[in-house]
């Protein structure tokens, strides 16, 4: 039975071997819903890079960029990290490159595993259906805030747990805790982050609509996965195949 373990921030990973396993990359305030939505909305492929300065390179290549630092949009580039910014006709077909504090961190730091997918409350259930698919041994990890720990990846990582515990087995106490805590907040989400540092520090910056719509569960049938330095929608390539 393979196994699912969570780790709480990207500043941990030097205690995980990737070799071989799947991770699922999360942030959901706001990358990864971010990244989902626009799939969702038919951008083509995403390519998270680290810096502003590589990402604002990609504009030359016709590409639409996106950055976003502390919650703000960066000045001079295309979009910001709003999954509403990304509702919209001009992001169909096109591909994007997107720089986050923490979201685009934590996917770059997984490259040594054998499969990377982004994972979000939109599309959860399209992710626990592919894992189950994999049969690898799986790894959350949580994107939190400059390399602390957040409550709302780990809520994410426990909702995971929750839908795939009957098939994988658990790995250590990061996987129970995140399980038991999302079994406490389940019932209401948005008041049990009521008071988290990022939800406070989105609503200082007048930024409310985000926070409910990156809670939904299984709003979008999207898999965005790693394929050749970027990320794809694997149920949009699965028809073209
Ligand atoms: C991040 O990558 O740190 C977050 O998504 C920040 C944000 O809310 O934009």
């Amino acid at each position: 039975m393979p196994s699912i373990d969570v780790c709480y921030s990207p500043e941990l990973l030097h205690l995980y071997d990737l070799e071989g396993k799947a991770v699922v990359a999360v942030d959901i305030l706001r990358a990864t819903s971010t990244m989902t939505t626009a799939f969702a909305y038919g951008a083509a492929d995403i390519i998270p890079v680290m810096s502003l300065e590589e990402c604002m390179a990609y504009a030359a290549q016709g590409h639409l960029t996106a950055a976003e630092r502390d919650g703000i949009k960066a000045d001079g580039f295309d979009l910001g990290n709003s999954p509403f910014g990304y509702m919209q006709e001009e992001i169909k077909g096109r591909t994007i490159a997107i720089t986050t504090t923490n979201g685009t961190r934590a996917i770059r730091l997984s490259e040594a595993a054998s499969e990377i997918i982004v994972g979000s409350f939109l599309n959860l259930q399209a992710v626990a259906d592919h894992l189950r698919e994999l049969q690898l041994d799986v790894l959350v990890v949580c994107a939190g805030w400059k390399g602390k720990f957040n409550l709302e990846d780990t809520l994410y990582a426990g909702a995971l747990v929750e839908r795939l515990q009957d098939a994988f087995a658990f790995e250590n106490d990061a996987t129970l805790a995140s399980l038991y805590l999302y079994q406490t907040a389940k019932a209401d989400l948005l008041t049990f982050l009521r008071q988290s540092s990022h939800v406070r520090r989105l609503e200082n910056l007048e930024i409310h609509k985000d926070i409910a719509f990156c809670l939904q569960h299984d709003l979008y049938n999207v898999l965005p996965v790693w394929r050749h330095n970027k990320l794809v929608d694997l149920k949009v390539r699965k028809l073209e195949s």
